[in-house]
């Protein structure tokens, strides 16, 4: 990762030059300075290749003169905003990280979007790459300084100061869902949590004995047949109520915002076994957590003014001689009965559980739950949107909005009585799965289930991620692979609605 500086303007003698333009421009300033300096070269290469500075739009022009070994031009748009700004950041990493400098001509653009296009090509740079031991130096990025130079730095670095923060949440979550699942299960998974001790946050582990006695045998049922030990994390941000002079609100302050992930840190399905094609995947079936994770790391690193709470159920589902049967019938920490006839959704068992405690404890004033939760979803909206479920309009209008503010979008799904007597049991209370029809909505009723509304209305939202916390292939500032989703939405929706 490069040290991302704000500078004043001046021309770069060598390395890279990034030339960020919006559709209709001409070239002024350092850009114009430099086609000087390279006798009107810039000009003509954009214009033989036929650059005209469209949103996604690259251009890169080699050894153009003036000991430059490169200018990148990269579109705008036509109207630039924050989130053109941060795709264009985006698009320019892999085409410099092979110089060790770059200069970004960004006088052009103001604090906030010179600061959202650092903030894209830093998101774009994320690589996991621990455990590559035989890469080659030629192979690696060497990008060590990418200077962006503005008309007022000071303005831009102070504008990139709370991004920065959700880039760290954001590079955090993609970490514990990158980590391959022999290093990363239940009890590693927790001391990583313990890391955001040093933001402020307080943290609190529940291990097997505490887990028990408070009673969560459904996250207890799922985590039984794995010789890992389950977690539940706790993780408090008080940054309202010990925000300094302004930060409380006094008497009816109400309470924290809640948010909650599914952490099964491998997914094998059980005893209900899953096929072995793929089945590596199930690593990410923590995403859940990680986003959550992120997100409090976000909000802590940029002090944003809230109270936040982020409760993370930690488990790994083995098939084993003490794994849970098809058959068994768990109490769950809400005191109602459920028939495991699958094994494999499991995900539901342990939200269950900790978003019971969540509201018990907290009484927040809403509770969000993300969770790589049903194949179902994926077969409804594929990778482009996550499933959201919600009893609270208000909520999900405000979740879709943050989600498309920052390019993770949200796809309301329906809830409804007749989804819900699908989860009928003759033995208990009820069964954990619906069958095939609506199998995402039966998980959500499920879950909906364990949402205590016996003291009145909570406001609850589920995201069932499932098809967005890996990618397949690289986009503008998500690079192929782990992608933090839902770290940004919820940091979003927070500075949108919940601060100050
Ligand atoms: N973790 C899976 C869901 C999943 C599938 C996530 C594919 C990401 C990619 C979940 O625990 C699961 O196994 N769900 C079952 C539920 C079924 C047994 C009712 C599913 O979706 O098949
Ligand atoms: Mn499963
Ligand atoms: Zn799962």
């Amino acid at each position: 990762m490069p040290d991302i500086l704000f500078v004043k303007p001046t021309l770069p003698r060598a390395g890279a030059m990034v030339l960020p333009l919006a559709e209709g421009f001409t070239l002024s300033g350092l850009a114009r300075e430099a086609d000087e300096a390279t006798g009107g070269a810039i000009a003509r290469g954009l214009e033989a290749a036929g650059f005209k500075g469209k949103k996604g739009q690259t251009c890169t022009l080699w050894a153009p003169g003036g000991h430059l070994s490169r200018v990148v031009a990269v579109g705008l748009g036509a109207t630039p905003d924050e989130r053109s700004a941060e795709a264009a950041g985006g698009a320019t990493w892999p085409l410099v990280s092979a110089e060790p400098e770059a200069v970004v001509a960004a006088e052009g653009l103001n604090a906030a979007l010179a600061a959202a296009l650092a903030f894209g090509a830093r998101l774009r740079s994320y690589r996991f790459d621990k455990y590559r031991t035989k890469e080659g130096a030629e192979d690696k990025p060497k990008l060590v300084r990418l200077a962006i130079a503005s008309a007022e730095p000071e303005a831009a670095r102070a504008a990139h100061a709370p991004l920065s923060a959700v880039a760290d949440g954001v590079f955090l979550a993609r970490d514990l869902v990158s980590e391959p699942p022999n290093v990363l299960f239940p009890e590693e998974m927790a001391e990583r949590c313990r890391k955001l001790e040093k933001l402020g946050v307080e943290v609190e582990i529940l291990g097997p004995k505490a887990l028990k006695e408070l009673g969560f045998g459904a996250l207890l049922g799922v985590a039984q047949g794995s010789a890992r030990e389950p977690r539940v994390v706790v993780m408090q941000w008080k940054g309202a109520s010990q925000g300094g002079k302004n930060g409380g609100k006094g008497e009816g302050r109400a309470g924290p915002v809640a948010f909650i992930g599914k952490g099964v840190t491998f997914d094998t399905g059980g005893i209900s076994i899953k096929p072995a094609g793929g089945m590596e995947d199930m690593k990410f079936d923590m995403a859940g957590a990680g986003a959550v994770i992120g997100a409090m790391a976000a909000l802590a690193g940029r002090r944003a003014k809230v109270d936040a709470v982020g409760l993370v159920g930690l488990v790994e589902n083995m098939p084993s001689g003490t794994a849970q049967r098809p058959g068994d019938v768990v109490k769950s920490l809400s005191g109602q009965t459920v028939e495991v006839i699958n094994t494999d959704a499991e995900g539901r068992l342990v939200l269950a559980d900790v978003l019971w405690y969540a509201r018990e404890r907290f009484k927040p004033r809403f509770m969000v739950d993300l969770a790589t939760l049903t194949g179902a979803i994926i077969v409804a909206l594929g990778h482009e949107h996550a499933g959201l479920f919600s009893n609270d309009d208000d909520l999900a209008q405000k979740l879709t909005a943050a989600g498309t503010a920052v390019g993770e979008a949200l796809w309301r799904m329906p809830l409804g009585e007749a989804y819900d007597k699908a989860l009928k049991s003759d033995i208990a209370d009820m069964k954990n799965v619906g069958g095939r029809p609506g199998g995402s909505v039966t998980a959500a009723q499920f879950i909906q289930r364990f949402i205590d509304t016996r003291e009145g209305p909570m406001p609850w939202a589920h995201l069932d991620i499932a098809g967005t916390a890996w990618a397949t292939k690289d986009s503008a500032t998500v690079p192929k692979g782990a992608t933090a989703f839902g770290v940004r939405l919820l940091d979003r929706l927070v500075a949108g609605h919940y601060e100050g």
